[in-house]
């Protein structure tokens, strides 16, 4: 089997097309024009290849223009259903049964746990009891802050089952981050672990969980997951041993599910916009599920022995809809690894992938970075011929990325899917289906079926005259015409917030955020985001949060931040630091600045590069000029653009004389 190369255009090999699902372009355009054109007939027939307690009695309403009233879209309505029943109780009886479902790798190599389908679903239903017997209803929200433990897609699961909205926390946010989240849902149980562990350290959540509580009066009870059995901290009366609870003689093995309404809520997930803290996206139980469910089939063309691994964290939308329920939804096997790919041992990840014989790898242009800094020969030494189908999420992929994946990992075999989506977005919106067409490095493609994509002209001033199209070649801002099944339909306890970020801009149409330019062939290429947030390995932190962490401190007058390119990550945040009166820029201090920002948002926002400045850069009218300060952390300063406008030049001469 091979790839074959033509024109920088990389086409599937003959024995890949004929087995796949979609297996031409023509066949990818009919349906693409019939779900477009009869969106609701399209979603309806791939609703009806799940269960359904009750069908619905309309598959679609809408309005995205906001001169027609409040914007909406809500699907299925009427329909009945559970995600967590289409996950497992829908596969009783079939082949799948006692296929695996899940299979756990921990971080020691002898931590390991199997479950088939039959399995999860009894572990999923006893959690599920312990849960009903805190006395949790329907609609009450719980947070879980769980690492990559095989307890968290359990956890899900058993919410799912009693339509208990779960919001999860990355576990590498901080308590204050924590803090916000519990407090923002009321969720009126905490779900976390001991210890997690991680590159071989052990790291103290339970104390973190702790910390946040001190604030969160909502939250009545806490279940600790088992994981090093070491807990610095304990209230008796709220916190419990999930094993003590799961193993009393009362839980029983199966446990009803609740019939829930196409759109109630199935999970809060938060994530960062370009202001303010924090926005609950809201992802509903029918849509969510059909969307999903179709976007793993078809991405990743499952096939029934495809064994499928995603790397990223459960904590973020990927692990969400592509570790947990897209692959339950259809029946394949999920594998889950609880630590980073780089240890004990750079070849970690290869290591697994030859151990298991992995079929489908997904993972992150920054992964791939920071494993092919460590050379080709780790890779070379294992046999990854298990391989069919690589997939890359979370950021541009620069080409040099996109070969050397293609290369040492697909072995000039495997397609790529470069898939680009979002939290808001619920599942993949652009990206190539691997048997339909060629592939180019850096392009994730066509739009997938019922999404329409048009890339605006952002210089338009006319209100009424916006949206219109680039051409070819051109970078604008990447708008979605239509609704479609995944995506958000509101900011938790704030609509006004979501109709304002995601439908102003562009009158009728869902504004993405992100820059994008088509080829002449329609191919897409994601630009990166156009608002103020940064991207750090396919992590989202908006600037707006990193300042108002970092003023927070006692000794900083004003803070700014921007994101400065990385190799490995992508990109990383620049502060810019102004300090109060007689507050000496000293390295300690720069130091702790850095620290304080990690404990007030998580490991993940903390600043690379920090800058004392005696005053950022702004207009008469006083707004910071944040052109030049990202061409500042660029280091582009000998194109700085028009300063006309700006206040005092001198600010300048020193922002460029102090680079850090
Ligand atoms: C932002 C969304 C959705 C999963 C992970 C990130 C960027 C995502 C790609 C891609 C170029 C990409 C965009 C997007 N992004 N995938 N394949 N090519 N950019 O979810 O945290 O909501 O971030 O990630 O800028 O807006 P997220």
């Amino acid at each position: 089997m091979g790839m074959i190369e033509k024109d920088s255009k990389f086409y599937p090999d003959k024995t890949f097309v004929e087995t796949s699902q979609i297996n031409s372009l023509e066949m990818y355009r009919t349906m693409y024009e019939r779900s477009v054109n009869e969106p609701e007939s399209f979603w309806k027939e791939v609703a009806e290849e799940l269960v359904w307690f009750k069908k619905p009695h309309t598959i679609l309403k809408y309005n995205f223009d906001n001169r027609n009233g409040r914007i909406f879209h809500e699907w299925f309505r009427g329909g009945y259903t559970n995600m967590s029943y289409n996950c497992l109780d829908r596969h009783m009886g079939t082949e799948n049964e006692n296929k695996r479902a899940l299979v756990w790798q921990g971080e020691p190599d002898e931590d390991t746990r199997e479950f088939t389908y039959r399995e999860l679903l009894t572990e999923v239903c006893r959690f599920s009891n312990v849960l009903k017997k805190k006395g949790l209803k329907k609609g009450d929200r719980v947070t879980l802050y769980m690492p990559m433990v095989w307890q968290l897609p359990v956890a899900m699961l058993a919410c799912a089952r009693l339509g208990l909205p779960h919001s999860i926390v990355f576990g590498g946010f901080s308590s204050e981050a924590l803090m916000h989240r519990i407090q923002e849902s009321e969720s009126k149980l905490l779900i976390t672990v001991d210890e997690s562990i991680r590159g071989g350290k052990t790291f103290d959540l339970k104390s973190n969980a702790d910390q946040a509580l001190l604030k969160c009066p909502s939250v009545e009870h806490v279940i600790v997951v088992k994981r090093t059995g070491h807990v610095s901290s304990w209230k008796e009366g709220r916190d419990v041993w999930l094993d003590e609870e799961i193993n009393s003689p009362d839980i029983g093995d199966f446990c009803e599910c609740e019939h829930m309404e196409a759109e109630d809520t199935l999970f809060i997930l938060y994530t960062s916009g370009s202001t303010g803290k924090p926005k609950g996206q809201v992802h509903t139980t029918g849509g969510y599920m059909t969307y999903v469910y179709l976007t793993q089939k078809l991405v990743f063309d499952l096939r029934k022995e495809s064994f499928y691994w995603c790397m990223a964290d459960i904590g973020w939308i990927t692990g969400h809809s592509y570790i947990v329920y897209g692959p339950l939804l259809n029946g394949t096997t999920t594998f889950m690894y609880e630590g980073t790919p780089l240890y004990p041992a750079p070849d970690r990840a290869w290591e697994l992938i030859e151990r298991y014989k992995i079929t489908i790898c997904y993972t992150a242009p920054t992964a791939i970075r920071a494993l092919s800094r460590q050379g080709e020969s780790w890779p070379a030494k294992r046999d990854l011929s298990s391989l069919k189908l690589l997939g890359t999420v979370g950021e541009p992929i620069n080409p040099e990325a996109w070969m050397w994946y293609y290369e040492n990992v697909g072995r000039r075999s495997c397609p790529i899917v470069d898939t680009w989506w979002q939290t808001e977005t619920g599942g993949i919106m652009i990206s190539p289906l691997p048997g339909a067409a060629p592939t180019k490095p850096g392009s994730a493609q066509f739009p997938f079926f019922g999404i329409v994509p048009r890339v605006c002209d952002p210089g338009v001033e006319d209100f009424e005259k916006q949206g219109e199209k680039m051409k070819p070649g051109e970078t604008g801002h990447l708008c979605i015409e239509k609704p479609w099944p995944g995506l958000s339909r509101t900011i938790y306890g704030d609509h006004a917030r979501w109709e304002q970020t995601y439908f102003y801009q562009y009158p009728g149409m869902y504004f993405t955020g992100d820059g994008c330019y088509m080829d002449a062939e329609g191919y897409h290429f994601l630009q990166g985001r156009v608002d103020d947030v940064i991207n750090i390995s396919g992590h989202r932190i908006s600037t707006a949060e990193v300042e108002s962490a970092l003023v927070l401190h006692k000794d900083v007058a004003e803070a700014a931040a921007a994101a400065k390119p990385d190799e490995i990550k992508g990109q990383s945040i620049y502060v810019f630091v102004t300090l109060k009166l007689g507050v000496e820029p000293t390295e300690a201090l720069k130091k702790e600045l850095i620290d304080h920002v990690r404990k007030e948002i998580g490991a993940i926002a903390s600043p690379d590069t920090l800058q004392f400045a005696i005053s950022l850069p702004k207009t008469r009218s006083g707004k910071i000029m944040r052109r030049i300060l990202r061409k500042i952390a660029e280091n582009k300063t000998d194109d700085l653009g028009d300063v006309s406008t700006l206040e005092d030049a001198d600010v300048i001469r020193d922002l460029i004389q102090n680079r850090s």
